[in-house]
């Protein structure tokens, strides 16, 4: 990992440093709701002694899929990890997108894979079939993508995901899509969040082939950070495994946290629910970052048509952007995500979680500090 990622840990810079800037654009969830938020309400209990199944019963439901199928997790971090090490032995090779949000070639390593890397080059971010299918090597088990992309925010459409994993099936190789970001879509009548009438996210990427592991959590998109509710969704053999591997890490898991994942997934949907919510809070501030980045000279924005950040890539060396990053916060308050987190030195991830009011003014910061 460190050959592939030799930037230092991110989610100890995160943790040291999400959160407490003035004007903040480095959070890449949705805030959470306060306890007594209408949008989430309370459950009717606290110890569901059943909620493990029901839990199992309302993921595969939420994902549109068979119940077989579904291993719930704590966080998509738990998730991702249950998929590498369903999926990989030691001394496989894993191969992940450059640039990556760390953990995912991170768990690779831990569950004894050597990780390689392909690139998913700028401008477009674009996942190029060809591309992975040429940095498979003899050992290659799993290969891994984000979606949305993180940090750029782009979405490798469905059929890329399709033919991708139809090709790397034939080659005895599993694909990872990490959708912990996907139900931020913008599809018909969505404003920016897929889900169906009935709360569903009937879109996951296991559903594009027969050697797909999805990995995602209610976290990011509908402000559940702090609750840790995750999923693996795969092939029956590797959720059986992912399964075993849950049993014996930590036999179960907590029937609380079970009970609340059962009305977390209950709030998701229809009128005055957490997608509403995440709708509502998302507003027009994606639409005000693209035009302010299209005013900056000699900068490249991604714009991704949905979601709660992107890349920008400012047309200068590495120290000026470096320079830029730090007199932003020193002077300005403002945080962004260096892209050298995610073995992408030339840019930064901007997200707009923050408040609707704080937006312009950070933006304007920012800029200010260049
Ligand atoms: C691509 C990706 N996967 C997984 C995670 C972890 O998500 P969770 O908080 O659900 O564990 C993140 C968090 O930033 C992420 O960006």
């Amino acid at each position: 990992v460190d050959r592939v990622l030799p930037a230092g840990r991110y989610l100890e810079w995160a943790r040291a440093h999400g959160g407490r800037a003035p004007f903040d654009l480095s959070i890449s969830g949705m805030p959470s709701p306060a306890a007594d938020d209408a949008a989430l309400g309370r459950p009717a209990t606290d110890d569901d002694l059943d909620a493990w199944p029901k839990l199992i019963a309302a993921l595969a439901h939420y994902l549109a899929r068979p119940e077989a199928e579904i291993v719930p997790a704590l966080g998509t971090a738990h998730a991702v990890w249950l998929a590498c090490a369903a999926a990989l032995r030691p001394g496989d090779e894993a191969l992940v997108e450059a640039p990556v949000y760390q953990p995912l070639a991170f768990a690779c390593a831990q569950v004894g894979a050597r990780v390689v890397s392909f690139e998913r080059p700028a401008p477009s971010f674009a996942v190029d079939i060809d591309r992975v299918l040429a940095a498979l090597g003899p050992r290659t088990r799993l290969v891994t993508v984000s979606n949305l992309h993180n940090p750029t925010g782009v979405r490798v459409p469905d059929e890329t995901l399709a033919d991708l994993a139809s090709a790397l099936e034939t080659r005895g190789v599993v694909l990872h899509v990490d959708e912990v970001y996907a139900p931020f879509d913008e599809v018909a009548g969505d404003r920016g969040i897929a889900l169906d009438a009935s709360g569903r996210f009937a879109r996951s990427a296991c559903r594009l082939g027969h050697r797909v592991i999805a990995t995602g959590s209610l976290t990011k998109v509908y402000g559940l950070g702090p609750a840790r509710i995750g999923y693996v969704a795969a092939p029956t053999d590797l959720a059986a495994r992912a399964h075993d591997l849950l049993e014996a890490t930590v036999g179960s898991l907590p029937t609380r946290w079970a009970t609340f994942a059962l009305h977390g997934l209950s709030r998701l949907g229809g009128a005055g629910g957490l997608a509403e919510r995440s709708r509502r809070l998302l507003g027009t501030k994606r639409a005000r970052v693209a035009t302010w980045m299209a005013a900056q000279e000699n900068l490249a924005w991604t714009s991704p048509p949905a979601g709660l950040f992107g890349f920008a890539r400012p047309g200068e060396p590495v120290a000026a952007i470096d320079a830029w990053m730090a007199r932003a916060l020193d002077r300005e308050g403002v945080l962004v995500t260096p892209g050298r987190f995610f073995g992408a030195p030339q840019g930064f991830r901007l997200a707009w979680s923050i408040d609707d009011a704080k937006l312009d003014q950070a933006l304007e910061r920012l800029g200010r500090a260049r």
